[in-house]
């Protein structure tokens, strides 16, 4: 009888972890259909050199941020632009430094205020990019950037921003770290 029971719980389990991964796969399927430029260009890449929070890349980050956008919009049956909600997340943080390093001509004390700013400079740089991402890069911050995110896609990457860090913060959302990255490229 207990043994009946234990089997039946650990189908269910199962069947709940296998849906999770359903949906994570559909996930990741969306952000490569939506950015592949993005996820080849070499400067994405080189996010996986610059730590976010914790152990977290700021890859690992954008592209959780990216999957966590998606889950919300559906979650609460948001209707906005799927491609523009994805690269928008995935360019958010486009800073392209480690902001934990203070070096002497930038100190990144003020990184929460500024970073936003450079981030859109980089990302208009290697991208065309359309109002609503803009508007992603720009206002993700807020309330720091104190003018709101004008659009849902902004809303939601900042929401899905917020809660993605706040896991990092607390080490309840772990990465890999810089180091095992290193040691993957050779
Ligand atoms: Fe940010
Ligand atoms: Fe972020």
């Amino acid at each position: 009888m207990a043994e009946r029971r234990l089997r039946q719980r650990t189908r269910r389990q199962a069947g709940i972890w296998q849906r999770k991964l359903n949906r994570y796969r559909e996930r990741q399927r969306q952000i490569e259909a939506s950015a592949p430029d993005i996820l080849r260009s070499k400067n994405f890449n080189r996010m996986k050199e610059y730590i976010q929070h914790g152990d977290m890349t700021v890859n690992s980050h954008v592209m959780d941020v990216a999957r966590y956008s998606i889950a919300l919009s559906e979650k609460l049956h948001i209707h906005c632009s799927r491609r523009e909600l994805i690269r928008g997340a995935l360019l958010h943080d486009y800073f392209l430094y480690d902001w934990h390093i203070p070096d002497y001509e930038n100190p990144h004390r003020l990184h929460g205020f500024y970073h936003p700013g450079v981030a859109l400079r980089n990302a208009s740089q290697e991208y065309c990019l359309t109002e609503r991402e803009k508007d992603i890069i720009r206002k993700h911050m807020w309330p720091l950037t104190v003018v709101p995110p004008g659009c849902r896609e902004a809303w939601i990457v900042t929401a899905a921003d917020k809660w993605c860090s706040l896991l990092e913060t607390l080490h309840m959302h772990r990465g890999h770290g810089v180091i095992l990255d290193k040691l993957k490229e050779g």
